[in-house]
């Protein structure tokens, strides 16, 4: 391996998803498959196979259309596990299976119930497995971060025999610290006969916000690979944020000896696609991707910005593919110039009708809105919808007056045919949703619902997202407007056709793992 290269192992569809309520559905797996590729991924781990039909057909989906980057299926160390994995993967161009047992005290004792001795056995035996259906096979010690080292080397010394040629410490319940990990790494590195014969690779959780140092201090002490979800997505407080690790290699090539072949310039527009999707939304101050991440609103940075930019920039916008708050086009510009414009900002929609589609829905919002910023288009990119819907808006009359209950009417058309109803709420959103809910009748309880701006002023577009679920499934729809009711009920006609969709197998009913 060229010791310069990070390898980048993105876990955003398996890790990330496990956090709860960001499940996704099949289509939005793959739309964020896609973008994790053009993003230059090395491994995207797509998904955990045994664990639902969802993710075993995420998993198989995703390894026919996507091939620049390597595919990954998690297994535990159990026979089913690899083979369900491996049938996943049998598409994949160049496939990945990643198995795992817990190494220690307390998860070999009070979790698996097994003793040491079967815990290394069951790990052989599980990447031998793995080794009859791909070459690369990854290997995990669960809770390498609280296990004894002793036994943790011995396990992966015996993992390496066995033919892992990726090696992952995971510091699962983000209990380390940053030397204490990377003094870890460096051991197991010096410790273990046959690390030579190995890419080791690190995985941290975000428990005491320590994903990204702890992640970083092990590279400097010789991973080579780093596993990391778009935004910190994942279990709990989250795992080490991709764009955080990213760029702060990039920045600091004075103490990094190695860089990663992410475009960074697609880094922005992948971190909107996934918090669009899930329904996460980032916070402002949010580093590389916050909102306020490259605003200066202080005189002083502001005076300093005007003079020389690295007073107060040790990144520049552009980097992460932001061109912050230009004005770009208006309801005159033309496709040529749409096009353009899109090449600058990196969006590529692909093929024809996908540039179609954009366009008019660009045109539309140029109608409703005179200034259209770069984040509009990135955030119209981002919620494009390819497949037809079952369920389509037509028509909204919403009245709020003082001291009259707010009343809504509402058409939608289902399936060809024009359904309306009429109903009031305690607000105008309560009203409108009242109203669809008397048509679709779904039950589905409205667990989410979040009002973003996408730019500044009152002509902004509103983004509105919701989560609604039913018999432990859950859905996020996304709607963006100018009329923020109408955001809100396009999220929810959002969430409402996917819930038609796939009412049963969305990926959220695991297996009970
Ligand atoms: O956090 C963890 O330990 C994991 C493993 C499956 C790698 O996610
Ligand atoms: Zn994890």
């Amino acid at each position: 391996m060229n010791d310069k290269n990070l390898i980048i192992f993105d876990t955003t569809l398996r890790d990330g998803e496990q956090s709860p309520g960001a499940s996704m559905d099949i289509d939005e797996k793959m739309q964020i498959a896609i973008a994790l590729e053009e993003l230059n991924v090395d491994i995207i781990e797509a998904g955990f196979p045994i664990a639902s039909i969802g993710d075993f057909k995420a998993v198989q989906e995703i390894s026919k259309v996507v091939t620049n980057s390597g595919i990954c299926a998690l297994a535990r160390a159990l026979d089913k596990d690899i083979s369900t994995a491996a049938e996943s993967l049998k598409d994949a161009k160049s496939p990945r299976i990643h198995t795992f047992i817990a190494t220690s005290p307390i998860h070999m004792e009070k979790k698996l119930k097994m003793s040491p001795n079967k815990v290394l056995t069951s790990a052989v035996t599980a990447i031998e497995l793995a080794k009859t259906f791909t070459n690369d096979v990854e290997f995990s010690p669960e809770d390498a971060g609280r296990s004894e080292l002793k036994f943790l080397c011995e396990v992966i010394e015996a993992a390496i025999d066995a033919g892992a040629k990726t090696i992952n410490i995971p510091d699962t319940v983000g209990y380390n610290l940053p030397h204490q990990f990377g003094d870890l790494i460096k051991n197991i590195i010096s410790s273990v006969s046959n690390s030579d014969k190995a890419i080791f690779s690190v995985h941290c959780h975000n428990d005491l916000g320590l994903a990204v140092g702890n992640s970083l201090s092990a590279v400097m002490n010789g991973a080579r690979q780093v596993e990391c979800t778009i935004n910190g997505l994942g279990e709990r407080a989250g795992n080490a944020a991709l764009e955080e690790i990213v760029m702060t290699v990039r920045t600091r090539q004075d103490v990094f000896k190695c860089n990663t072949k992410i475009d960074s310039k697609k880094i922005l527009k992948c971190s909107r696609l996934v918090s669009s999707i899930t329904g996460f939304p980032v916070q402002p101050n949010k580093a590389i991707v916050g909102k306020n991440a490259f605003a200066h609103e202080s005189g002083i940075h502001q005076d300093g910005i005007i003079k020389s930019r690295e007073t107060y920039e040790i990144m520049r916008a552009e980097d992460i593919g932001l061109v912050s708050n230009s004005l770009v086009l208006g309801k005159h510009s033309g496709r040529n110039a749409f096009k353009q414009k899109l090449i600058d900002l990196n969006i590529m929609p692909k093929g024809n009708s996908d540039f179609d589609n954009l366009f008019y829905k660009f045109k539309d919002l140029a109608d409703k809105k005179h200034e259209i910023f770069d984040e509009d288009l990135i955030n119209l990119s981002s919620n494009v919808k390819v497949s037809a819907n079952l369920i389509n808006f037509k028509y909204m009359n919403v009245i709020t007056e003082t001291n009259k209950k707010p009343h809504a009417h509402i058409k939608l058309e289902i399936d060809g045919v024009l359904e309306e109803a009429e109903s009031t709420g305690d607000g105008a959103v309560d009203a409108a949703y009242n109203a669809i809910e008397s048509i679709i009748k779904s039950d589905c309880k409205l667990t989410l619902y979040s009002v973003n701006n996408i730019t500044s002023g009152t002509d902004a577009q509103g983004e509105v997202t919701v989560r609604i679920t039913k018999n432990n499934s859950v859905f996020n729809g996304h709607g963006a407007d100018t009329d923020i009711v109408k955001a809100s009920v396009l999220a929810l006609l959002n969430a409402l056709n996917k819930f038609k969709e796939n009412p049963e197998t969305n990926s959220s009913k695991k297996r009970g793992i």
